[in-house]
């Protein structure tokens, strides 16, 4: 059976003491909530990784993880870093190809690809993020960009490394806009994205890969966002900057 995911992304918010007192906020309230097949997960900013990687130890399923890394092994790339560093923090996840990373760091399908291997070379499970533009939804190419990024990013993968992948669909329409996919419009997305995956690795593949969605859940609307069958969990910008938010995001799976 599949995992449901709910996954916090901090994006660039949060002071150290203040990022640290979240986490521990969240690690309380979540860790009676998080029950049987979910994990809980928190993406933060590089400075918290490896305080909150401590701090959440102790909580079973509560992980951690960053929100971009650099494809390189090591080197001469000032101000980046890399999976195996951010592996030897303690976080398990990173964030990969999120619309924000695309449209203004120029992070194109092939980077992420590149990304997407040194994150599972060294034992990062990627959280991918594919979703349309509003012109892009707007004209009713959205299946074809969706297909588009799964395969330039992610479908070089051989069926054992793809195993390790969640996906996250994402329209980039609903980011931090208020506006949210109505539960169908996001289910039939997510319905897509499962058939595309059947396609390229057969489907018991597809049965078992989670598929997130994000862009403005919040308490009010997650419920019945997760409730359509192809919706595994998400991932929660803003609302993840509340730890009453988030936890009430956590529950719906209860
Ligand atoms: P949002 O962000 O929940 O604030 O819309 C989601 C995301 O960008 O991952």
């Amino acid at each position: 059976m599949r995992k449901n995911i709910v996954a916090g992304n901090w994006k660039m918010n949060l002071g150290y003491e203040e990022g640290v007192s979240l986490f521990s906020e969240i690690v309380n309230m979540v860790k009676d909530e998080v029950i049987g097949n979910q994990e809980v997960v928190v993406c933060s900013p590089f400075i918290h990784l490896s305080s909150i990687a401590k701090l959440g130890a102790s909580a079973a399923n509560v992980h951690i993880g960053a929100q971009n890394i650099h494809q390189a092994e090591s080197g001469a790339y000032t101000g980046e870093v890399s999976a195996s560093q951010v592996k030897s923090v303690g976080a398990q996840y990173v964030i990969l190809g999120h619309s924000e990373r695309r449209a203004y760091f120029g992070e194109t399908d092939a980077i992420l690809a590149e990304k997407l291997n040194a994150a599972l070379k060294h034992g990062l499970k990627p959280i991918f993020c594919i979703g349309e533009t509003k012109e892009e939804r707007e004209s009713g190419r959205f299946f074809e960009v969706i297909k588009t990024q799964l395969e330039a990013g992610v479908f070089h993968l051989d069926q054992n490394d793809f195993a390790s992948v969640v996906l996250a669909y994402e329209p980039v329409w609903a980011i931090g806009t208020g506006l949210t996919a109505s539960p169908e419009q996001a289910q039939e997305v997510h319905a897509f994205i499962r058939e595309t995956i059947a396609k390229q690795y057969g489907a018991e593949a597809a049965e078992s890969t989670t598929i997130l969605y994000g862009g403005s859940a919040n308490p009010s609307n997650a419920s019945t966002l997760f409730a359509q069958k192809d919706i595994d969990g998400g991932l929660i910008g803003g609302a993840s900057l509340k730890s009453r938010d988030f936890l009430e995001i956590v529950k719906v799976f209860n």
